[in-house]
């Protein structure tokens, strides 16, 4: 069987979401046949590497980070195709917390990748959302184990 490549690429300021990107990456590391990438930065064309991509994007000025935005925009313009992976969001938010949500909407509208529904934490994450973190992660990898 091929190796399933993860990507959980994350930005946060005061570690609200890095925390629970942790867990996402945690959670996904369901087996050594699938290989989970956590880091804060990818070149555009590295996207098609991955199998599933999941994002992890605090709320700032009712915005995902100017680095996301970026970064699907050249994607889009470079032509890169996404289409039937698995697309995730999660993200620490104080009062809106339209992030997450955005990335989703760009995603599954304009990449066609297949969405889960997004985690949310009000500033910093309880157990109970880290939970639903690695139970987000865990359920990614195991439909990638799943696919053919
Ligand atoms: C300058 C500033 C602007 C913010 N704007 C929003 C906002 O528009 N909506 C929202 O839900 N939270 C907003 N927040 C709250 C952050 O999303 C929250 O502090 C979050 O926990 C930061 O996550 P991080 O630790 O991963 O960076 C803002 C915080 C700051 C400091």
């Amino acid at each position: 069987m091929f190796m399933k490549k993860v990507l959980v690429l994350y930005y946060s300021r005061t570690g609200n979401t890095e925390r629970m990107a942790s867990a996402v990456a945690k959670g996904a590391q369901i087996s050594d046949k699938v290989e989970v990438e956590l880091t804060f930065h990818v070149e555009p064309k590295e996207l098609n590497l991955f199998d599933a991509i999941i994002v992890g994007t605090p709320t700032y000025h009712h915005e995902m980070p100017m680095d996301f935005k970026k970064l699907f925009e050249e994607a889009a313009v470079q032509g890169i195709t996404l289409k039937g992976k698995i697309g995730a969001a999660f993200g620490s938010y104080g009062w809106s917390g339209e992030a997450p949500k955005l990335i989703l909407e760009i995603m599954k509208n304009r990449f066609e990748m297949q969405v889960e529904s997004p985690i949310l934490a009000k500033y910093v994450p309880d157990e109970k959302t880290l939970d639903a973190c690695r139970e987000l992660g865990k359920k990614v990898s195991e439909n990638l184990m799943n696919r053919i």
